[in-house]
């Protein structure tokens, strides 16, 4: 506010000045007296010559102001506008009173109210007034007697004209004349009363005339011109025999006595001066406090005949200068409004120049201001970016750190596979030699730190995938105590052979969760290796799951009765390569449980533990129910499980899980080997050739061709070949009739969840990932091959048919038992796609398995995929989920649910009951 006011200061200001100015220009400059004229009359040249005696005068006083009121001759209406001039509060008075006793009173009030008055003219009959002006009408009497006296040769008779009898002119007009002509023959005859006007007097004369014995007269004496101008007129009107005229006055102008003189109208007047400028000057005088005059009597002069010429040259001469000074008045009058116009514009335009000033110098300052702060924040900005810039390279630096530290683990990583790999096959053959026998837990413990290894070196790529955002949430809902069932179940042979008290705790068993199943997979792998390895042997590892309904949120807790661990491990038991002190928990990479907490924050969950020191450790895991906290893109409602259990690194040290053998050599069956990397292929080459007629092919093009041509029995292939996509190879021979039903293995270091989904969804038999074992790739194999062969026949002799079928029977067995086996894998495989392919109706097939088989198509077809199921749960080392998939269940959930319903066992105890009876 404070800022905005001053901002805008020079502009108000401004406007304020501009209005001041325009005000002082516009309005007229106050006078600082005024002054109230109570004229008698005003409607005669004489008084008319006063007042413009008067405003003349007036110019030279600036400060005064005159303001006339005019009393019509009447004496009440003058007394009355003096008291409204004292009421208007006039700094002075000048009153030329119409008679002197009625107005005596009110200007003997004025005077003793304090108000200067100046009486002129006429008298009042009292000296308390400040000063008076006029002529000497006594002496004008007397003057005017003498002169008759001469005229008339001492002998004759006068009319006299009157002014008003009460008007003191009149008065001492008459007593001189009256005294100048005692002693002579001279007489007044007649008197009329004309009251100072001329049509009064024109009247009364004519009324006198017309009287039959009015006495005559030699001359005419008015008290003013005017009368007796008017008398000469009546006198030629009524043709009286010449007469003489004598007046009073005296006026220059058209109608004036000097005119009339001129013209013969009047013999003789006597010049009674007006006195306006005088009363004007002695105005001034008073109101300024300067000393003047109290009686001012003016001259008077006879004029007749013999000065007229004279007279009237110096009248005229006097009204021309009078015009010329009207003139020049009105010129200065002109000049003065210009000159007050334009210094009121120079007002302004001095205002505006102030403000322009003014404002420039703000603006500068501003400007200065402005600049000065502009240079700080420039100086702040520059420090600030550099700022910036130093922390945006420290963590660019740090950025770059870390990645080149993850880049080097990973490109490590991918540089130990193929080593790893290579010792790893040695070992596998060396374990299961009879002649190595003696060195066989050596040999199995080097086994078991190679996968060791390798779990690091996928720990690595793990990070390096989250670090760059590559590892894709793929969330599905899965009934949770199963899928934790399954993951346990790979620790049940650790736990028993350390009697240690292992199991899971739920209340509900069919508590379901929206999780990525591969993500939980390798969490859970991870806090329960971490609990087998610091449990000692009789101790205790629970994993319990529960439901907490007010936060929503599903609880697992892996807790263990090993040494625990210390407030400095337990603060940084999550911190990525981590290394807590040796003989302590928190030991070896650090990267487990690191890992192990990005995986469950990314599935928006959190991992805590807790830890008391020779007592126990816990770690708690939370994840959010329902599953709006995921994107709709990673949730996968139907997704095909394929837990990737990283279980060989946890396999024990005394293993007699891979029997040894010594098989003769069946050479009956082709392998066809699709590896570019020569030492892999020879490796691969050098193991199976002791079993299997060998083919070799390094790229893609010579690989279709060679299986074309020798329609392999079973085909290794490698995803990343020299000329091409391998994926796109089994594609093709998958699309050839030819060879679309050779079984492929995939052999690939590509370990990711969705290059094994995209391998799988192309109908391949197995994938391994790199490094492999090779027993292992010999055992897939062989399994793969003996299936193919076994499998037909071992299903029709196990599931019951009609003892004795006829022939179109036996044909729409074979073809209907081999559709089911070629599609055991399609978990769309039913009905239709039967019907389409047999080319019989729903209700034809229907009939006709319900005969030949004794069961309804999906019953049939469920049941061979148990049956094959229970196969794979004893032949094939793959996970639940894995054989799950094999056999056409699109969830591991589900399949263990039928498998349950179908035997009372579950996937895994079955398989466990198995492992231990062939033992
Ligand atoms: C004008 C006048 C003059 C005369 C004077 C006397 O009004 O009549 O003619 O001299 O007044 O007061």
């Amino acid at each position: 506010m404070k800022k905005s006011l001053a901002k805008h200061f020079p502009m108000l200001f401004l406007q304020f000045l501009l209005i001041v100015g325009f005000c002082s220009c516009e309005n007229p400059q106050e006078k600082k007296f005024k002054i109230g004229f109570s004229q008698c009359v005003t409607n005669d040249a004489w008084r008319k010559t006063m007042q413009e005696e008067m405003f003349r005068e007036l110019s030279f006083y600036p400060d005064l102001s005159l303001e006339i009121k005019d009393a019509q001759g009447n004496n009440a209406l003058q007394i009355e506008q003096i008291l409204e001039f004292q009421r208007q509060g006039v700094d002075l008075l000048i009153v030329s009173p119409n008679e002197s006793s009625p107005i005596t009173p009110i200007v003997e009030e004025m005077y003793q109210s304090g108000i200067p008055v100046i009486v002129v003219d006429r008298k009042i009959n009292s000296n308390l007034y400040s000063a008076y002006i006029g002529g000497d009408n006594y002496e004008i009497g007397i003057t005017a007697g003498q002169y008759i006296k001469n005229l008339l040769n001492g002998k004759g008779s006068i009319l006299e004209i009157w002014g008003l009898r009460g008007s003191s002119p009149a008065k001492e007009r008459h007593r001189g004349l009256m005294e100048s002509l005692e002693g002579s023959e001279i007489k007044i005859v007649s008197q009329i009363d004309g009251e100072w006007e001329k049509d009064t007097a024109r009247i009364r004369l004519k009324e006198y005339l017309l009287q039959a014995n009015a006495p005559g007269f030699d001359l005419v004496f008015g008290h003013n011109d005017v009368m007796t101008i008017g008398a000469n007129e009546i006198a030629r009107e009524l043709n009286l025999p010449s007469k003489i005229f004598v007046g009073v006055d005296a006026l220059p102008g058209p109608y004036g006595g000097i005119q009339a003189i001129t013209d013969g109208v009047l013999d003789a007047t006597f010049f009674y001066p007006t006195g306006g400028d005088k009363a004007i000057e002695v105005a001034a005088k008073i109101l300024a406090g300067d000393s003047f005059e109290k009686e001012n009597i003016l001259q008077t002069a006879a004029v007749d005949a013999s000065n007229i010429r004279i007279m009237k040259q110096q009248t005229d001469r006097i009204i021309n200068q009078q015009s010329s000074i009207f003139r020049q008045m009105e010129m200065i009058e002109s000049q003065l409004k210009i000159y007050k116009s334009q210094r009121g514009l120079l007002i302004v335009f001095g205002i505006t120049l102030f403000i322009a000033i003014v404002s420039l110098a703000y603006v500068f300052k501003s400007l200065k201001d402005k600049q000065k702060i502009n240079r700080e924040l420039q100086r702040k900005n520059k420090e600030v970016n550099e700022q910036k810039e130093k922390v945006l390279s420290f963590s660019k630096k740090a950025e770059e750190a870390t990645r080149y530290k993850l880049e080097f683990f990973t490109n490590i990583s991918h540089d130990f596979r193929t080593p790893l790999t290579l010792i790893q096959g040695p070992i596998e053959e060396l374990i299961h030699r009879k002649d190595a026998a003696p060195f066989r837990n050596d040999l199995l413990m080097v086994r078991k730190n190679t996968f060791r290894l390798l779990r690091l070196v996928n720990q690595l790529m793990d990070f390096r995938k989250i670090d760059s955002g590559k590892l894709q949430l793929k969330v599905s809902e899965q009934v949770l105590p199963p899928f934790l069932e399954e993951i346990m179940s790979v620790f049940n042979k650790s736990a028993k052979d350390n009697q240690i008290h292992f199991r899971l705790v739920c209340e509900n068993p069919k508590i379901k969760l929206w999780f990525d199943p591969s993500m939980m997979d390798k969490v859970m792998f991870n806090l329960l290796s971490n609990a087998f390895k610091f449990t000692p042997k009789k101790g205790t590892i629970l994993v319990n799951v529960e439901e907490d309904p007010l936060k929503h949120e599903v609880l697992i807790t892996v807790e263990d009765t090993g040494p625990g661990m210390n407030k400095e491990e337990t603060e940084h038991a999550f911190d990525r390569f981590y290394q807590g002190k040796s003989g302590t928990r928190i030991t070896g990479s650090g990267l487990g449980l690191a890992l192990s907490k990005e995986l469950v924050e990314l599935q928006h969950g959190t991992i805590d533990l807790k830890s008391e020191m020779g007592e126990k450790t816990v770690f708690l895991l939370r994840f959010k129910m329902g599953k709006s906290h995921f994107e709709p893109e990673e949730l996968f409602s139907d997704l095909i499980q394929d837990q990737i259990l990283d279980f060989e690194s946890f396999l024990p040290e005394q293993d007699d899980s891979f029997p040894i053998e010594n098989e003769p050599p069946d050479l009956k069956n082709t392998v066809l080997i699709i590896e570019d990397d020569l030492e892999i292929r020879n490796y691969l080459k050098n193991k199976l050739q002791t079993s299997y007629r060998i083919l070799e092919a390094e790229d893609t093009s010579s690989a279709f061709l060679i299986a074309l041509d020798e329609i392999p029995d079973l085909i290794t292939c490698d995803l990343m070949l020299k000329n091409g996509n391998g994926l796109e190879l089994i594609k093709k021979l998958k699309a050839t009739p030819q060879t679309s039903s050779i079984p492929i293995i995939v052999i690939s270091a590509k370990s990711s969840e969705e290059d094994m989904l995209k391998g799988i969804k192309t109908g391949i038999d197995d994938y391994i990932t790199k490094p492999f074992s090779i027993s292992f790739v010999m055992e897939r194999i062989k399994t793969i091959l003996s299936n193919r062969n076994q499998l037909k026949e071992h299903f029709l002799h196990e599931l019951p048919r009609e003892t004795n079928p006829l022939n179109s029977d036996k044909k729409f067995n074979k073809a209907f038992t081999s559709l089911v086996e070629e599609n055991l894998s399609n978990p769309h495989f039913g009905v239709n796609e039967i019907c389409k392919e047999i080319g019989l109706s729903r209700g034809q097939l229907y009939r006709k398995t319900k005969t030949v088989l004794g069961y309804s198509v999906n019953d049939y077809i469920t049941k061979v995929r148990l049956k094959k199921a229970k196969y794979l749960l004893i032949n094939d080392s793959g996970s639940i989920a894995d054989i799950s998939f094999k056999v056409g269940f699109s969830t591991a959930a589900y399949f263990s649910t039928v498998f349950k319903n179908a035997f009372g066992i579950t996937p895994s105890e079955y398989r466990e009951n198995q492992t231990q009876g062939k033992k």
